[in-house]
């Protein structure tokens, strides 16, 4: 039998890609730019596994394009691009990254949180306006964030690991969470619901996936809850918030500011109303993205891979049901 063929939608550090061609016969895609979805289709007709991008829509067509695939690798933790329940009807397991991006993800949503509250973009901007002629008592003054209440909403991974860093800030942290309920108070947050999360915190930063349930679960009511001082950080998924509520919502001042690192769509259009507003920091999803922290997901997409390929559970599989 020859080796098992498999096509990587993008290039990967040369060091993975080598253990992989130890294993399968490798297609990569090498453009900057993601293979569209008729390539993928026509590119997956006689493959065995496919490494995959949270760009890349895998769906049951896709699969069915694909008579022998036996593994997907999606090199990210969310995998909302992928339809796991055609997979799984199919019997192919599906891979994903994580823990590997937790502490990485958390630090970033909290320089998130901090960049947007100390008005830092805005202080560069500033600068390169021409505008610093002197010190003055009033100019870019911003949000504190030590003592400040933090409202995480979602409590998975990652949720977890940003209220661990609020505690050094001596914040108070609210949770509202269907999961992980009993960690709340180990980490000496409190469980609340929504809407008090909404009302009473000076921060909201959001950890669900994404899901038919979370799609625009922040829109209009929930922003209309929030403080007019409050300040948003979204890390998760863009879609989770309503981006034509949120645009009003910050341009009427009925929140303060917020903080994306995910837009929907992706990539956001330069001429995007969200992108003309003062108090609005985005950046193109970049959450994940130290170079350790990607060097160890593609490893781990490898690991997922090489093992589907192998016929044995993958490590982190997130349909483990295909095995029973
Ligand atoms: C990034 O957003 C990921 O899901 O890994």
């Amino acid at each position: 039998m020859g080796k098992a063929k498999v096509f990587v939608t993008r290039r990967l550090p040369e060091a993975t890609l080598n253990r992989l061609a130890a294993h399968c016969e490798l297609e990569i895609w090498d453009d900057f730019m993601p293979p569209d979805y008729a390539t993928i289709t026509e590119k997956i007709r006689d493959l065995d596994g496919l490494l995959s991008l949270l760009t890349d829509r895998v769906d049951a067509e896709l699969m069915d394009a694909a008579p022998n695939l036996r593994v997907i690798s999606n090199l990210a933790v969310g995998y909302d691009n992928i339809d796991v329940d055609a997979a799984t009807e199919r019997r192919i397991p599906v891979g994903h990254t994580p823990d590997v991006l937790t502490e990485t993800t958390a630090d970033f949503a909290f320089a998130l949180l901090m960049a947007v509250a100390r008005r830092i973009p805005e202080a560069e901007r500033y600068i390169l306006a021409g505008k610093w002629r002197t010190w003055h008592p009033t100019v870019l003054s911003g949000q504190d964030i030590f003592g400040a209440t933090l409202g995480i909403i979602g409590f998975g991974r990652i949720g977890q690991a940003v209220a661990r860093r609020a505690t050094g800030f001596n914040m108070t942290i609210l949770v509202n969470t269907e999961e992980n309920r009993d960690k709340i108070a180990e980490i000496g947050a409190v469980e609340a619901s929504l809407e008090q999360v909404l009302r009473e915190s000076d921060f909201v930063s959001l950890h669900v996936p994404l899901t038919e349930v979370t799609q625009h679960m922040i829109s209009e009511a929930e922003l209309a809850l929030m403080k007019s001082t409050a300040i948003l950080i979204n890390t998760a998924r863009g879609s989770i918030v309503d981006g034509a509520a949120l645009y009003k919502a910050l341009d009427r001042g009925d929140i303060l500011a917020a903080g994306l690192d995910v837009t929907d769509p992706e990539p956001i259009p330069r001429e995007h109303p969200l992108l003309t507003l003062e108090n609005c920091l985005v950046v193109p999803h970049i959450a994940s993205a130290s170079v350790a922290t990607r060097t160890k997901m593609a490893d781990m997409a490898a690991d997922n891979l090489i093992a589907g390929l192998s016929g044995v559970p993958l490590p982190n599989c997130v349909n483990p049901e295909v095995y029973t």
